[in-house]
């Protein structure tokens, strides 16, 4: 697992797919460029989600809002006041960390443990029932107990700001900073992720500003101006795809946290009292979205959060098994109606919808989708990446992204440079041009081009050879099967619309 994160965070380098930001000089922790190949599949999933969204739903609504607003949204949605990270520091190393991640790194070290004694217990008994072994080994159950105790105790002192407490747990847990080994921690302080900046010149009549870190506010305050102008009637959805920022103080694992990242979010506005009816809805209809991409069922997994924020009535992530585990990929929470009611509180303005079916006024609930853009790139490309032994002594690297997704699809490849198989190729390209994105390759051997296509994870390779000027016709290999066949170049278009198509 561990080897296969690694393997994916250079072929993604090395595919054009994601660098490190101003590599030249050394990067910037938290923060990546997406290369010529990123870039596409980053806008095809992009993609995916918007038709998803506003075309196949004739209720949701797109909109594009704007990363800079008004600093009272901030005062209002709660971020100033509580968007914020618990913050502990080593008094030798003068490191930082945050402290809910320094227990929770400890609670996995004790579920690795746990594993471990499973592991070894199956290569002992021929019979081996993890289940029973599970509920009856002391030790299991003592690694077992005292993980889940940990991280109770840690989300009762979060959930209640006993930061003190959190403290107490580092220090009994006797956890060292993971770099020198010391145990000499400051107290615990609470850091808000808000990056700050500045509008206007002059430093005294300057105001503080901050880069959004959710999309969603951008949503909420122009919820009368959609839905007047587009003449909405609820339920009715606002979809949006934007940019966000987070100063992460724990950025780690490549592109899952970031501290510049996107999000791809939709607000759902209903009736009060119906929103955990379509709270349920939109769970399913997600889960539904992710399988319907093929990247394996068995992949996802609904985590229900206990524990809710002060705004929500229910909240569940749709979890992806990332290379380092299953992780939090989208978030599924019934908002209620606190965003705008706190907008109403704070503007002045109603933000109020009058349904014609009961005559009433009221400020309608809300079911939000949110998915990072970023992370769900890390999703398709992890689980894309394959290393696949070929029977024959040979092996093949394959990024069997989805055709839908995928940067390129189709390379158009003459079998040799000369003999007229150039320009045939370059006519097709022309033709194709119009509806894929395709390339043209003429450079080595047919076998190692078609390896290169395969690990930039294009679904067909189109080779013309001397038979195409007297049959008109190409082979079509397939990326994933690898099987070949003929087909004549005007049906060309069709094929590959067929396999790549939304
Ligand atoms: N409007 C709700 C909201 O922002 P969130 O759980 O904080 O909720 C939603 O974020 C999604 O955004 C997450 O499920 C994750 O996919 C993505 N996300 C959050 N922080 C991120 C980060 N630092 N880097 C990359 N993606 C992030």
């Amino acid at each position: 697992q561990e080897d296969l994160f690694k393997n994916v965070i250079s072929h993604a380098k090395e595919y054009g797919y994601i660098f490190a930001s101003s590599e030249i000089y050394d990067g910037l922790s938290a923060v990546y460029d997406y290369g010529q190949n990123g870039a596409e599949l980053k806008k095809n999933i992009k993609e995916y989600w918007w038709r998803s969204m506003t075309q196949l739903h004739q209720n949701i609504v797109g909109i594009d809002a704007a990363i800079l607003m008004h600093p009272t949204t901030w005062k209002a949605s709660g971020h100033v006041d509580a968007f914020n990270d618990p913050l502990i520091d080593n008094k030798d190393s003068k490191k930082r960390y945050r402290a809910d991640v320094l227990v929770e790194d400890y609670a996995e070290k004790l579920l690795q443990k746990a594993e471990k004694e499973i592991e070894k217990a199956r290569k002992r008994f021929d019979d081996f029932d993890e289940e029973m072994f599970k509920n009856t080994n002391p030790r299991v159950q003592r690694y077992l107990g005292d993980r889940k105790e940990i991280l109770e105790r840690l989300a009762r002192s979060l959930t209640n700001e006993d930061l003190a407490d959190v403290k107490a747990l580092i220090e009994e847990l006797e956890i060292a900073d993971p770099e020198t080994g010391s145990k000499n921690w400051t107290e615990v302080r609470q850091f808000n992720l808000m990056f700050g900046t500045k509008l206007g010149a002059s430093a005294d009549s300057a105001t503080q500003l901050y880069l959004r870190p959710e999309t969603a506010q951008g949503i909420f305050v122009n919820f009368l101006n959609v839905q007047k102008t587009g003449r909405m009637k609820i339920p009715f959805g606002i979809a949006q795809i934007g940019k966000a920022f987070r100063n992460e103080i724990v950025a780690r694992q490549f592109i899952f946290r970031m501290r510049e990242f996107e999000q791809m979010e939709m607000q759902f506005f209903v009736r009060p009292g119906e929103e955990l009816e379509w709270y349920e809805k939109w769970k399913e209809t997600r889960l539904n979205w992710h399988k319907s991409l093929g990247l394996g069922e068995e992949n996802y997994r609904f985590h229900d959060h206990e524990k809710l924020a002060h705004y929500a009535n229910a909240a569940a992530d749709i979890e992806f098994n990332f290379p380092f585990g299953f992780k939090e990929l989208e978030g599924i929470h019934s908002r209620t109606d606190f965003d705008l009611k706190a907008h109403e509180e704070f503007s002045g303005k109603k933000l109020r919808f009058y349904d014609p079916e009961l005559k009433e006024n009221y400020v309608p609930y809300v079911i939000e989708t949110s998915i990072g853009l970023d992370r769900m790139f890390l999703a398709v490309l992890s689980s894309s990446l394959k290393e696949e032994d070929l029977g024959d002594g040979n092996t093949r690297t394959v990024l069997k992204l989805p055709a839908v997704l995928a940067p390129t699809k189709a390379a158009i490849l003459p079998l040799i440079k000369r003999d007229g198989l150039p320009e045939l190729a370059q006519q097709i390209v022309d033709d194709l041009k119009w509806d894929f994105r395709v390339q043209y390759d003429e450079k080595d051997a047919i076998g190692r081009r078609y390896r290169r296509q395969d690990a930039a994870g294009t679904p067909l390779c189109i080779t013309v050879d001397h038979e195409s000027l007297e049959d008109k016709a190409v082979t079509v290999r397939f990326r994933d099967s690898m099987e070949q066949k003929r087909v004549p170049i005007s049906e060309v278009k069709a094929l590959i619309a067929k396999e790549t198509d939304f």
